[in-house]
């Protein structure tokens, strides 16, 4: 099969509306939590992504009835296959979602171990030392995981690290004990909330303290269905706000949750950006002036500004009018898409997890490849703001996470096309 790539030219002045789609971040952990009951479960304004498509794969294989309609999911059924399949594993981290809902329902799973990826080590460590609290025995052979338990317990848990997927994890993995567990210095992106939303219309108590990062929960043996919609991707919404900036135009962007976009909001703000927010669910973002202005970014957990937002801001920054600085707390590996801007005439140099950015006056057009899904968001950005044609390759990591990116952009005016 030959490979697609990305053909852009220099798209500027770009007009008209961008739709936001649903949160791949919040579906997959939605999708994974169906598991905890046979009763049927509703996700809607579920994005067209090929993670989501790998989700539905691995929980048919493992025996679930999985049926879709449009962007609406519909999911029932038993478990009959305790297994994930290993190539599904493989092609997508997040299918260590599954471990909390089987080990919740069934007291045992066996996963294939997930590996490292381009952006870091990524180890889960904290999912499995919650588990063993809870009363589970792990076993590493083979590069599987198998965890059993005769009896589960409820547990007063700290996680050493913030992690998304680990808190879910976590929470689903208590969510069928009667008794109140405790986790504190939990994840609280909107995505852990959404489903946290769906935990308790299957049944079960939870009690969110933000203040202090904690969650009580109290568990129900048989849990029921849900029927709930997926957040608006907020990375996605972001990645379109740093777009319309980055070239110059004015574009509209709808079904997005503003209250999920503080520091990307505050940020582009500060870079010269004027963002107008129209309501709830809909803003507008253009430039004050001709001129990008350099900022300082860090990034944190939630509510701090997103790691999956930092590599389109660093295609945006490459153009500023001065020295910008980005901080990558997060993940150790998530600078590689750098060296692709430097291709493209860009001048940055990394010191450990530190980037420098010193604005040039312009990027110019080149063949580059993409290292991970937000990275090759950022070469899109980079791509339309470039003088002259770029190529952007290994486009699967985009596909990934980016529900028909180039059919959307087209809309607006952008020149980007898909090819093979
Ligand atoms: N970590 C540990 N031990 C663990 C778990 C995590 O040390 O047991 C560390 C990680 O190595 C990392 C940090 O904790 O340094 C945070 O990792 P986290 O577990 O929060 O990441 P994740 O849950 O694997 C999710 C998103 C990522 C997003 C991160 C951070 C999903 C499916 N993935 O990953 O999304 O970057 O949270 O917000 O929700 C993406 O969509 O492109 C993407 C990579």
């Amino acid at each position: 099969m030959s490979e697609e790539y990305l053909y852009i030219e220099t798209s500027k002045h770009l007009e008209g509306t961008l739709e936001v789609s649903g949160s791949k971040n919040a579906t997959l952990p939605l999708m994974a939590a169906t598991i905890l009951t046979d009763e049927l479960c509703v996700i809607r304004n579920v994005p067209d992504l090929l993670d989501i498509k790998h989700m539905k794969e691995l929980l048919s294989h493992m025996g679930k009835n999985v049926y879709q309609e449009n962007d609406v999911l519909y999911i029932e059924g038993s478990i009959k296959s305790l297994e994930t399949k290993e190539d599904i594993v493989r092609k997508m981290r997040a299918s260590v979602l599954v471990m909390g809902p089987l080990l919740a329902k069934y007291k045992k799973a066996k996963i294939s171990m997930p590996g490292g990826c381009s952006i870091g080590v990524r180890p889960i460590d904290q999912h499995l030392k919650a588990a063993e609290r809870t009363g589970f025995f792990a076993n590493l052979e083979h590069g599987f995981i198998e965890l059993e338990a005769k009896e589960l317990k409820p547990i007063d848990f700290t996680f050493d690290v913030i992690t998304v997927t680990g808190t879910e994890n976590v929470l689903c993995m208590l969510s069928t004990i009667e008794q109140e567990s405790t986790l504190k210095n939990v994840a609280l992106e909107p995505e852990v909330i959404n489903l946290i939303d769906a935990l308790k219309l299957m049944g079960v108590k939870i009690e969110l303290d933000e203040e202090n990062r904690t969650i009580y929960l109290k568990g129900l043996s048989s849990l029921e269905g849900f029927d709930i919609k997926a957040i608006p991707d907020r990375i996605e919404a972001g990645t379109f706000m740093v777009l319309s900036f980055a070239t110059g135009s004015r574009l509209k962007i709808t079904n997005l949750n503003i209250h999920h976009l503080n520091s990307i909001i505050s940020n582009l703000e500060l870079s010269g950006a004027i963002v107008n927010i129209i309501n709830d669910n809909t803003i507008e973002v253009y430039p004050k002036s001709h001129e990008i202005k350099p900022i300082s970014i860090s990034t944190q957990e939630y509510p701090g500004f997103p790691t999956d937002m930092q590599a389109q801001f660093m295609s945006l920054l490459s153009i500023a009018n001065g020295q910008s600085i980005i901080v990558e707390n997060i993940f150790e590996n998530r600078f590689q898409h750098a060296q692709e801007l430097i291709r493209m005439g860009a001048d940055i140099s990394i010191h450990s997890k530190t980037a420098y950015i010193k604005g040039v006056s312009k990027l110019s057009g080149a063949e580059v490849f993409s290292t991970d899904l937000r990275a090759s968001a950022g070469l899109v950005i980079a791509g339309l703001m470039a003088e002259g044609s770029s190529i952007i390759r290994n486009i699967h990591h985009l596909d990934r996470g980016y529900d028909h990116i180039e059919l959307k952009l087209q809309k607006v005016g952008a020149k980007i096309k898909r090819l093979s």
